[in-house]
């Protein structure tokens, strides 16, 4: 394994107490998927983008065969701590490189990190067995696009330069994404696109998500003005997505599952 050490003790963006303590949805609806990959005891499984593991370890309760990737070392750091018992390793997909091939991939919430899709699918399809499943959900197209666009809307506004290449996330439409799958030789055994609006808790729900999730879009403002663009998104989209209660933010997810 090559590249293992390249991240390795890289300060990233990622906090992972404030993931595991205000998004620990994304675990939570990930564990649907889990039934989709219908994990069997004997097979080894890769959890591509683990974040902090908790669905390696519910992958584990199935089979200890699991290893979680994922490219930020803070992420991985928390959980070793907490999964002592998983291997894992801090890896980009799209460089990965391994000894070992796999039943399964398994990755929940990470593919629409990866701006080289078909880097990533080359690599996956590379290390699954013959035969072996690759089981995704993520981002699809429109994802979370009331708030990317009011929020592009405020940096045009305040005249902020703002350039496409910030934009951290690929978003693509399931025939796209598909379409791509099968190029690299994937059987597409199953993919479906839905809506599923998700509740981001509390008054400052909206704000939490921006600072976990957002801040290649603040790579170059100072903190003031990040603050302020923040505020004046809230107050835009208060009416919209507010429920008195919490945030509603307008997640579309695609499932797929291919066979090599
Ligand atoms: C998602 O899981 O769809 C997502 C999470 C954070 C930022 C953007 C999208």
């Amino acid at each position: 394994m090559k590249n293992i050490n390249n991240y390795e003790n890289k300060k990233d963006y990622w906090n992972p107490e404030l993931y595991d303590n205000n998004h620990s949805f994304v675990s939570d609806y990930g564990s649907s998927l889990i039934e989709l990959l219908k994990p069997d005891s004997n097979e080894t499984i890769l959890d591509l983008g683990c974040g902090t593991g908790d669905l390696a370890n519910q992958i584990y309760k199935h089979t200890p065969n699991v290893v979680g990737i994922d490219k930020s070392y803070q992420m991985i750091n928390q959980a070793r701590k907490k999964y002592p018992c998983i291997p894992f390793a801090v890896k980009d997909i799209t460089h990965f490189d391994s000894l070992q091939s796999f039943d399964a991939v398994f990755s929940n919430a990470t593919i629409h990190w990866i701006k080289q899709p078909e880097k990533a699918l080359e690599n996956i399809y590379k290390y699954l067995k013959p035969g072996g499943r690759f089981v995704a959900e993520f981002g699809g197209k429109r994802n979370v696009q009331t708030i990317t666009n009011e929020f592009i809307h405020q940096l045009q506004e305040k005249n902020i330069n703002y350039n496409h290449e910030q934009f951290p996330w690929y978003f693509p439409s399931i025939g796209e994404y598909t379409s791509l799958m099968e190029n690299t030789g994937f059987t597409v055994t199953f993919a479906e696109y839905f809506d599923r609006p998700t509740p981001l808790v509390g008054e400052q729900g909206l704000n939490n998500w921006i600072n976990m999730f957002s801040n290649k879009m603040f790579e170059n403002l100072k903190e003031d003005t990040k603050r302020m663009i923040i505020k004046s998104t809230e107050d835009k989209l208060k009416p919209k997505l507010y429920d008195g209660k919490q945030w509603i933010a307008d997640y579309k997810r695609i499932r797929v599952m291919g066979v090599k």
